[in-house]
């Protein structure tokens, strides 16, 4: 891959964010995806790849775009994997909540793990760490790891976990330890991302969520030299063959991160849409004009790049509230 195509993703995130913040705090999640998707799926056609959608939207015949199979970008090669959230957080924009989020990963093409739509256990932890932990530790041993490596006592690590019902054992578990748990409504990216950052003071992400949002928390992860596993989550036989059909011999099998993301070329990208811990969100300021924060970074070069922008909005109809 071109390292050009870094900084055209960023536009591919950057409109998307545009265009899910109109619907902030509206109470409409649908609307801000679609505004999302919409205006993510247009840009794409300015980009200088060959890519195949593999984690999008949904089915070819359940998304009208950004679908798994559709093909993007306007040239024959390089010939990529395209991974799409175009707006990770739907409820928390609906909500007007912190931390909504317009995500792409791209990595060679075969590279990216063709993650069905169900449920997958993750477990993510920043650079110190890497190499260091294992899905079915015990959380216990897990924070023990953390703390020699990250230099803290136990009591000082900071946890991540998305509030549902199915963690409460976990929560329970990690409180027992005396290391602290920050809670989440949504949006399990950005929570595997800050594990990796250390001005977040997150040391660890753990739970079950999307398993499409958990390929493209890896793809990030590999940029900032992190580490994740995960396991996928079957609910019923359809999902079990689903899993047998993308070739896991066994669906549940520990995917390592070479498995969820393999090689070393992988961009990752996100825009802010709401506030958030890594990234601030959209701002529209006065005469048409609006702020976007960026991250983009490269794992084959270890950039890692944060893109603050002052957009001038066209009226084009896909930023324009209908
Ligand atoms: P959406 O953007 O599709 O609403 O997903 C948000 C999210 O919180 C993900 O970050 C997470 O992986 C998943 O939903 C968790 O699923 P559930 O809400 O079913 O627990």
């Amino acid at each position: 891959m071109e390292r050009e195509l870094a900084m055209e993703i960023v536009r591919v995130t950057e409109v998307a964010a545009l265009a899910s913040a109109r619907w902030m705090g509206r109470g409409d999640k649908i609307a801000a995806d679609q505004a999302a998707t919409t205006a993510m799926r247009a840009m794409f056609d300015s980009v200088s790849m060959k890519g195949t959608v593999v984690i999008g939207e949904g089915e070819m015949d359940e998304a009208p775009m950004l679908y798994i199979g559709e093909r993007l970008g306007h040239a024959e090669s390089p010939e990529v994997d395209v991974a799409v959230d175009p707006l990770e957080g739907t409820n928390l924009v609906a909500k007007g909540y912190d931390n909504a989020l317009s995500v792409v990963a791209i990595a060679d093409r075969g590279n990216l793990l063709h993650a069905p739509d169900m449920y997958m256990e993750k477990i993510a932890v920043g650079p110190r760490a890497a190499g260091r932990i294992h899905i079915d530790d015990p959380i216990e041993h897990t924070l023990k790891i953390l703390a020699q490596v990250n230099n803290k006592n136990v009591n000082d690590l900071t946890v991540m976990i998305l509030e549902r019902e199915r963690h409460k054992h976990i929560i329970e578990e990690v409180r027992k330890t005396g290391a602290r748990v920050r809670l989440f409504s949504d949006g399990d990216v950005g929570a595997a991302i800050s594990t990796a950052l250390d001005e977040t003071g997150i040391d660890l992400f753990v739970g079950i969520g999307g398993a499409p949002e958990g390929v493209i928390s890896a793809a990030a992860l590999k940029c900032l030299g992190g580490d994740m596993q995960a396991r996928l989550v079957p609910s019923d036989d359809k999902e079990y063959r689903r899993c047998v059909d993308m070739g896991l011999k066994d669906p549940r099998q520990i995917l390592m991160m070479d498995d969820l993301v393999k090689g070393d070329d992988t961009i990752f990208a996100a825009t802010g849409v709401t506030n958030g811990e890594l990234l601030k969100g959209v701002r529209f300021l006065s005469n048409e004009r609006a702020e976007t924060h960026t991250l983009v970074m490269r794992s084959k070069t270890g950039t890692v790049r944060f893109v603050k922008a002052t957009h001038y909005l066209p009226q084009k109809p896909h930023l324009v509230l209908k």
